[in-house]
Order: structure tokens, then C-alpha cells, then sequence
């Protein structure tokens, strides 16, 4: 395993420094960090940051390798600044068994380019009727913690809360993708302004908030950990900031998306704005914004979710919902200037790798930590291609935007995944 002397970084905005990286952790921090034969690394102008984590990626393996894999997206991740991603379980077959967790978790070591963490499914199949075999996955090699029917909404309250009874015992947290669904029957975008001028079927926000308020008052009932996936509305803020002061164990994330786009992209009826929850409007950005530099909203989670041509270029009412997000994510955060790099790195890094319990992750450089970071250039811009991203698929939302700031270096355990802003594998 090699060494390397990063000279001259920023740590999380920081005086700039020296840091050696030897044997897969940060060996030694200061102007004073040297080791013979160490491979320079001139970080001059670079901050570094604890390698960002991912509560929320669909990977798509098994079953659509059209549209990615494990390995196109942990590329997609590392060179996105990320080193672990939580895999979600809405694959085919869906990952609702140990064996299934298993397979996921090997393909990721296999790769080797990320922590690819399994997410299981809360119920057999996604189908919302009967819990998965939760202990059994949480006991497997993935050791898993987050549960999720993410795709759907787990409506059913007993169902809820058993889930939520059942995780209690290893720590583990359900992870709620909130969405009555006897609200959101064929919805094509959120219901407004927009979908009413379309003569389209809407999204109503209080199909989101019904289902976090409830789940809300389950988790306090059963002293459990809740995760609401990908908040969308202002009012979800409002519960939100309202059960965290009650004390409820909640957490919640936004998608760079959510924080940047808004309903009024739908009049185009180009489906790669097309995404479940919708885009909302510029007051639900506003609050998703302010909720995030305020900690209501613990952390920013792509929800990447790529998708094959066939899906998301036809008609908007047969397109996929869903957007790529892992190669833009710290470049569209940073764009809304709602953070700034402490900021990103709890929200990005340090709070998602608290909740997914993903102990080597995190953890801000300093010596004897393992090395997980990443090297970002926040003077420089690139304009997104999407044929130039290492996802299999190509539906971005921010395709010939120039966006600011570039990875330049991801180090996973000590070892580089991406050096000079290109993927070392
Ligand atoms: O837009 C979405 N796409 N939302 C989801 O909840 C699922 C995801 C997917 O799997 O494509
Ligand atoms: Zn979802």
C-alpha cells in the first residue's frame, strides 16, 4: 500500500497543512507530516473533507445493469467525493434476504471503490403485506441497519410499526419513503399552480406530511429510530422541527434537487425532471433550504437513481421518476450556498455515516483515522456532460450547467479512487 504526502490542504476550510496517509489511515497532520518515499500530492488552494456519505443510491443491481451497476456507480460515487453509499433494496430480485444483502455488499467490496453499504427492504417483495426477515439481514456479512420499501411508501401503521419495534433490538433505523399512496394515484407532478395549468394529475404535499406525522408519533410511541427519506414540502419542515423538539428520535434528508429545482421545470414535459417526490415550489425550496442550514433537515442524500434510455425518454406520463445525482451532488449543494465546507461536511459526511453506523466514515482527517477523504478544488468549474459521467445512465436534470467546485482526489482506506478529478479504475 502506498504513501502519500498531501501538501498544503485545507481541513475543512481550515489554515492549510500537510497530510500523510500511510497504511490506510491519516498517518501524521502538519507542516511537519514526512515519510520517505511518500508520493507527493501538491493540494495547494484544495480543501479536504471526511469522504462524503450516502444515505440514499440506487444502484440497480441486481436487475437493471442496463441502467447501472455496482460498479458504474460506485464510479459515479467516488468520483462525486463520495467513499460510502447506502445501496438501496427496490432491486429485482428485491433485497428482502440475507442472500440478497450478501450479494449486494460482495459486489461492492469487489469494485472496491466506495463502502457500499446494503439497505434492506421493511417488507417481502416491497409489497407493503408481510415484514422481511429484518434479523437475518441485520445478522449477515452487510450487517444492516437502514431499512427502507424505498419506491414505496410502508402505509401500513401496524406494519410501521412493527418495523420500527423490530429494529429497536441492533439499533437499526426505518428508513420511510413518505407517500400516502391513496393520495398520489396516478400523480405526475406536484399538485399546484403547475399541474393544474398542464391539466396533469397531482402530488399533493400532505400526502408527504400525513405520512410523517404519523410516523412521527409511532417512532415516539415505540422509542424508535425514524429516517424520513428525501423531504420535499415546507410543511414536512414544520413536523419535522415540531417532533424534534418533542424529542422524537427523527432524522431526515434533502436531495440536491429538492433544494434546487422547482415545478416549474414540468412545463417543459422533459421527464428528466420527472422524480417522485416531485419538485415542489420556491417557498418548499426556500424551507428545505433553511431547514438545512438549520439542522431540521440532517443531511443532503442524492437519491441517485438512474434510469435506461427506454424509461426516461418517451412520453412524461410513461417516464421512470428519478434523476442521477451522485457526480453532481457537492457541486449543486455548494451552488445553493446554503452551506459552507463544516457545514457540508456534517450534512454530507459526519451526520449520514452517524445514522447509517458506518464506523471508519465520517470522521474529519486527523492521525489515526482512517483515510476517507476527499480533495475538492472549490475555485474551479466544469460543465456537466452527460456523456461524460461514469454512470451507466445519462438522466441528469443538470445536463450543460457549469457547476462549481471539482473533486480532484478521493482516497478510500488510504488507497485513491479518483486522482486529478479522473477515477483511478
Ligand atoms: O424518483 C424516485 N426514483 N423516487 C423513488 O422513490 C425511487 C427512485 C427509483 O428507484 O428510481
Ligand atoms: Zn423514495
Amino acid at each position: 500500500m502506498s504513501t502519500y504526502l498531501i501538501k498544503g490542504v485545507s481541513i475543512v476550510g481550515a489554515a492549510p497543512t500537510d497530510l500523510l496517509i500511510r497504511d490506510g489511515v491519516v498517518a501524521a497532520v502538519g507542516r511537519d507530516a514526512r515519510a520517505a518515499g511518500a508520493e507527493g500530492i501538491d493540494a495547494a488552494g484544495l480543501v479536504a473533507l471526511p469522504g462524503l456519505v450516502d444515505l440514499h443510491t440506487h444502484l440497480r443491481e441486481p436487475g437493471r445493469e442496463d441502467a447501472e451497476t455496482v460498479e458504474t456507480g460506485s464510479r459515479a460515487a467516488a468520483l462525486g467525493g463520495y467513499t460510502a453509499v447506502c445501496a438501496m433494496a427496490n432491486t429485482d430480485p428485491v433485497a428482502d434476504t440475507a442472500g440478497v444483502v450478501e450479494q449486494v455488499w460482495r459486489l461492492g467490496r469487489a469494485a472496491g471503490l466506495v463502502d457500499v453499504q446494503p439497505v434492506g427492504a421493511v417488507t417481502v417483495g416491497l409489497a407493503g403485506e408481510r415484514l422481511a426477515e429484518l434479523g437475518a439481514m441485520a445478522t449477515s456479512a452487510a450487517q444492516v441497519r437502514i431499512f427502507s420499501d424505498d419506491g414505496h411508501c410502508v402505509s401500513d401503521p401496524r406494519l410501521m410499526r412493527r418495523a420500527l419495534e423490530y429494529v429497536k433490538a441492533f439499533d437499526g433505523v426505518i428508513a420511510q419513503h413518505a407517500e400516502e399512496p391513496r393520495l398520489t394515484v396516478g400523480a405526475q407532478l406536484h399538485e399546484g399552480e403547475v399541474s393544474a395549468r398542464l391539466g396533469l394529475t397531482g402530488w399533493p404535499a400532505v400526502a408527504e406530511e400525513a405520512i410523517i406525522a404519523r410516523d412521527a408519533l409511532l417512532a415516539e410511541h415505540v422509542g424508535s429510530r425514524l429516517h424520513v427519506c428525501h423531504v420535499s414540502t415546507a410543511g414536512s419542515v414544520e413536523i419535522l422541527r415540531w417532533a424534534k423538539r418533542r424529542g422524537i428520535r427523527i432524522t431526515a434528508e434533502v436531495t440536491p434537487h429538492h433544494l434546487l429545482l422547482t415545478d416549474t421545470r414540468a412545463q417543459s414535459y422533459d421527464p428528466v425532471f420527472k422524480v417522485n417526490p416531485p419538485l415542489r415550489t420556491e417557498t418548499d425550496v426556500a424551507a428545505l433550504r433553511a431547514a438545512l442550514a438549520e439542522g431540521v433537515i440532517d443531511v443532503v442524500a442524492t437519491d441517485h437513481a438512474p434510469h435506461a434510455v427506454e424509461d426516461k425518454e418517451c412520453e412524461w406520463g410513461y417516464a421512470r421518476p428519478g434523476m442521477l445525482g451522485l457526480e453532481t451532488a457537492l457541486s449543486i449543494v455548494y451552488s445553493t450556498g446554503v452551506l459552507d465546507w463544516d457545514g457540508i461536511a456534517s450534512r454530507m459526511s459526519r451526520v449520514p455515516a452517524r445514522i447509517a453506523g458506518l464506523a471508519g466514515h465520517g470522521l474529519d482527517p486527523a492521525p489515526g483515522v482512517p483515510a476517507n477523504l476527499t480533495l475538492v478544488d472549490p475555485s474551479a468549474t466544469w460543465t456537466v456532460d452527460p456523456a461524460g459521467l461514469a454512470s451507466r445512465s445519462r438522466n441528469t436534470p443538470y445536463a450543460g450547467m457549469t457547476l462549481p467546485v471539482r473533486v480532484v482526489a478521493t482516497f478510500l482506506h488510504g488507497v485513491p479512487t479518483v486522482l486529478d478529478g479522473k477515477a483511478v479504475r
